[in-house]
């Protein structure tokens, strides 16, 4: 950027200006364009561009949008704002707390280090609840200095993600082409979401952590009796995902997280439109689990910790 632009910019920045794109301002380093592989630098205040004219629009709310056209997805707002009303009773909060102190051991090694910038991708962030708690939390246990970015393909998750959680950079954009420069993470974070291990792999630093979450076979199981009975998707293992993970990553260590929690009717609808385990049954069985009594729900979860085999 010319002296004249940044000048103008400053200016900018001390006016009314979305938190967002103030972090974007100030990590402009790490990003790059998902098409050529190319650094990005502000075109003006409203998008990013790179050295080959890809430009990639910033919302006023503050987020990036690296994809150039939107893809259908099944996520949509829908299942994103009940997710969000999901997070917000705490659902996840155990496994949110139990993360934060895994991410606080492994900082505290990174500042022993002498790194004492962390910054922390959320791969797959959805609406950005998990990511914005865990920073949180890290901020209360530590005085560390922290950087999150959350990218998600959905608009819609990242929408309210920015909305609601206006200090942490968000970006629309794939997990196959992460938009951001290699070993720019410390930690990159991958709850209840499909992975690219070898992006992965690219955006943490020497001695960075993936930290994985997955459901165990007991995740809302009261609700995947009710809509799966009889049929084969009544049990589920996570084997196979662990075992790919391992290709990848070096397994530091597996930690488990077990707990029920007890929900109101209105709770239970939010549950089974908020989670993809709905996708496969049929409209008369989600109707059953709809009109169920379920009262308590089970939250099953393994975390896997791994350093890069990259
Ligand atoms: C079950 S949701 C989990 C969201 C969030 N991590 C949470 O636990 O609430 C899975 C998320 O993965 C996102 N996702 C699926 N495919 C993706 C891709 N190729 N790149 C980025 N995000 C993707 C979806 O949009 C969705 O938000």
């Amino acid at each position: 950027m010319s002296k004249n632009n940044n000048e103008h910019f400053e200016k900018r920045v001390r006016m009314h200006i979305a938190p967002g794109k103030i972090r974007i301002k100030e990590n402009i380093d790490m990003f790059k364009c998902p098409f050529c592989g190319e650094g990005m630098n502000f075109d003006n205040l409203n998008s990013l561009i790179c050295n080959n004219n890809h430009c990639f629009d910033i919302a006023k709310s503050g987020y990036v949008n690296f994809l150039l056209k939107s893809l259908k997805q099944k996520y949509d707002k829908e299942l994103f704002e009940s997710r969000n009303l999901i997070c917000k009773m705490g659902f996840f909060d155990p496994l949110v707390e139990k993360m934060a102190c895994l991410i606080a051991k492994n900082v505290s090694r990174s500042a022993a280090d002498g790194l004492n910038h962390i910054r922390i991708l959320d791969a797959g962030c959805g609406e950005g609840y998990h990511l914005s708690e865990i920073i949180k939390k890290l901020q209360e246990k530590d005085n560390i200095d922290l950087q999150g970015a959350g990218i998600d393909i959905s608009k819609y998750g990242i929408q309210l993600a920015s909305k609601n959680h206006k200090d942490i950079i968000w970006c629309v954009a794939d997990i196959a082409k992460i938009p951001f420069l290699d070993n720019k993470f410390d930690i990159v974070l991958n709850i209840l979401s499909p992975a690219n291990y070898s992006e992965f792999g690219r955006v943490i630093r020497s001695n960075g952590l993936l930290i994985k979450a997955v459901p165990n076979s007991g995740y809302l199981k009261e609700l995947r009796n009710k809509l799966y009975q009889g049929t084969d998707k009544e049990a589920y293992s996570n084997e196979k995902v662990i075992e790919h993970f391992s290709r990848y990553f070096e397994i530091r260590e597996i930690k488990s997280v077990l707990y029920k929690v007890s929900i109101s009717k209105e709770e239970l609808n939010h549950l089974i439109k908020m989670t993809p385990l709905s996708w496969g049954a049929a409209e008369e069985m989600i109707e059953k689990a709809s009109d169920s009594k379920i009262e308590n729900i089970t939250a099953d979860f393994t975390i896997i910790i791994g350093k890069s085999r990259l």
